[in-house]
């Protein structure tokens, strides 16, 4: 698929292909074994977007829509489940306290995708965010554009919220709030004292300090498999075929007219073309224009007690409210409070924030991160007992690079650089929002229940005076990491700007009846986090491709 494989994830062709089928009854789903003669869309990839575009095309029942997904079931094993294992390049500016200076970008392989073990914040943005796109030539995508498609798929059970105009009972998507530790209410306390707004950041108003929403229904995790495809997976017109990769989108002049796919070791040359090869096929700058979030966590000692500990988690008490009542600490993800603040004085409140604040009610010993050895055990010798994780997010960068293909081999990963912070700009906004959070760690709540810097002592960067803005610097430069929001790398916007891929009905120029429908197309990274703006760009591409 060459030109494809780095925009994937969501490739709808309205192709046609050529097999005949049986469904094959596995665990009450409908997983094909055959496939059939021809369907009239093809969607390649059934992550978040995949699956919800899936599940909205094929409520028409005249359409046949064949959904293509190269990992197994997300019910085959809930704890384990195969990942890309994707790599960046070395960095040369970032990630210097990290193995390799390379950054994990966790990307899963399963029906659901990264809705399978992402974070679960549901988080749509700023209508900021929208309304440059809007102004970029995305004509359509305006937030008084999309809300309808935000509340189509969403099912508020946070009780003091179902009135709100924002917000939408009845959708697929279970969004609600999981509040575990008396935290909560020193977070809350501490930004009230800093003249934090207490918000609905899905409401009326983004800037500001909230309980997190999260999607999540009773107790349980709402990933677009579960929420959108699983109640449909009936349906004659819905085939989904998973284990099966796509490498190649057959094109015939111009124009996507079928895939060819890898299963259990077998080819299926679904549609028999012309050999096209890799080379790009439209002169288009499709693998440009990557963005993504970088964090920088900061470790917080407290002498109160509730944090998620090691102790907690394990407690028959933990596990009885689990499973009697679907609450407590494994119902959540600790990340308990969420805030967006705008740290250039004067743009309050009028345009995107720069900085995502959140707060982790715990402090794992995990090793996600892969720090160099030194620092992880610099860093571990001294994580508290019980204390919390404040994390600074850098919303919208100004670093932005390429994916590349490595080969010609579609198997093959794709050389990423996303050269964080390779522009001083993203630095000083990074520095802005630590000095955010030291004001807000520094608070009269804060410092009631004991929270200190001193955690942030970091031998390599001990020759520069300890939160000076080099020595913050030296941290981000050292420590940020990614918080695996990977965009934008198939921009949409207007089909006559040459840096665009897509245009607003998510068309790609140049080649009939081939769509792209996922975090690539977003012209500019959203605030926040990514996925509920994903699932809202497939709704209203099922609406376009529908002409509904
Ligand atoms: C660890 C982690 C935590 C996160 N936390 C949050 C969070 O709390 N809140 C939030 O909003 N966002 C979060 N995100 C981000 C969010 O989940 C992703 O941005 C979003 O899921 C991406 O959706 P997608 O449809 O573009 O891609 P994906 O969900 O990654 O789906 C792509 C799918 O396509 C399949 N595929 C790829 N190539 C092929 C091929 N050639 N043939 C067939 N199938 C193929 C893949 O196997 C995968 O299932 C997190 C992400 C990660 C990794
Ligand atoms: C990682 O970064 C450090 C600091 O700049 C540098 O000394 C080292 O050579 C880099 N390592 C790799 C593998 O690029
Ligand atoms: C880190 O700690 C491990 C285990 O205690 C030890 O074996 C290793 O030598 C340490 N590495 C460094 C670089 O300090
Ligand atoms: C926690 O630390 C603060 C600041 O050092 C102190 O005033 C307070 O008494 C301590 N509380 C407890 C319960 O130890």
């Amino acid at each position: 698929m060459g030109l494809l494989s780095h925009c994937t994830l969501g490739l709808v062709v309205d192709v046609l292909v050529a097999y005949f089928m049986s469904i094959k009854k596995n665990g009450g789903s409908s997983i094909v074994s055959d496939i059939k003669k021809e369907y009239d869309y093809i969607i390649v990839g059934g992550g978040s977007a995949g699956a919800v575009l899936a599940s909205r095309l094929s409520e028409k029942e005249e359409v046949t829509d064949l959904l293509l997904e190269a990992g197994g079931e997300e019910t085959e094993n809930p704890l384990f489940h195969a990942d890309w294992g994707y790599y960046t390049e070395p960095q040369k500016f970032s990630h210097f306290g990290v193995k390799g200076n390379r950054s994990y970008w966790p990307q899963v392989k399963v029906l659901g995708g990264s809705s399978i073990l992402n974070a679960m914040i549901y988080n749509r943005g700023s209508r900021y965010d929208y309304d440059n796109w809007a102004s970029q030539g995305c004509t359509g995508w305006a937030y008084d554009d999309v809300l309808s498609y935000f509340l189509k798929s969403e099912d508020i059970l946070i009780p003091t919220l179902k009135d709100s105009r924002f917000h939408n009972t009845g959708g697929y998507l279970g969004v609600s709030l999981a509040r575990v530790t008396p935290f909560v209410d020193y977070y809350l306390k501490a930004a009230e004292e800093l003249g934090f707004k207490i918000v609905d950041y899905n409401g009326e108003e983004f800037e500001g300090l909230a309980d997190t929403q999260f999607t999540i229904r009773n107790g349980e995790r709402s990933s677009t498999s579960r929420s959108f495809l699983r109640p449909v997976m009936h349906r004659k017109n819905l085939h989904v075929s998973s284990h099966s990769s796509v490498v190649k989108v057959i094109i015939e002049k111009q124009v996507a007219v079928g895939v060819e796919m890898v299963r259990g070791g077998r080819k299926y040359h679904i549609y028999a073309s012309k050999e096209l090869g890799i080379p790009v096929i439209a002169d288009l700058p499709v693998v440009d224009n990557l963005q993504d979030h970088l964090m920088l966590a900061v470790t917080a000692g407290v002498n109160i007690t509730g944090s998620f500990t090691k102790k907690a988690m394990s407690s028959w008490w933990t596990f009885a409210q689990y499973f009697l009542f679907g609450t407590g600490y494994l119902s959540s993800f600790f990340l308990e409070v969420v805030a967006h603040v705008h740290t250039e004085i004067g743009r309050e409140y009028k345009s995107a924030p720069d900085i995502q604040l959140f707060f982790i009610s715990g402090v794992p010993n995990t090793d996600i991160i892969e720090l160099r050895d030194d620092i992880r055990n610099e860093t571990r010798s001294r994580l508290p007992e019980e204390g919390f994780l404040g994390f600074v997010g850098l919303q919208h960068p100004k670093s932005k690079e390429t994916i590349r293909l490595r080969s010609r081999d579609p198997f093959d990963p794709p050389i990423i650089d996303p050269n964080y912070l390779a522009e001083e700009d993203d630095v000083k906004t990074f520095i802005r929002g630590f000095r955010v959070m030291e004001k807000y760690l520094a608070t009269k709540t804060m410092q009631k229940i004991g929270v200190t810097l001193n955690l942030l002592n970091l031998k390599p960067c001990g020759g520069y005076e300890f939160l000076s803005d080099v020595y913050v610097e030296c941290l981000v430069r050292h420590n940020a990491v990614t918080i695996y929001h990977p965009t934008s790398t198939c921009k949409m916007g207007s089909p006559k700007d040459p840096t665009t891929v897509v245009d607003p009905q998510l068309r790609v120029k140049g080649i009939g009846k081939l769509r792209v429908v996922d975090a690539s197309v977003m012209p500019d990274i959203t605030s926040g986090n990514t996925n509920a703006p994903i699932i809202m760009i497939a709704e209203k591409a099922a609406d376009v491709i529908l002409e509904r």
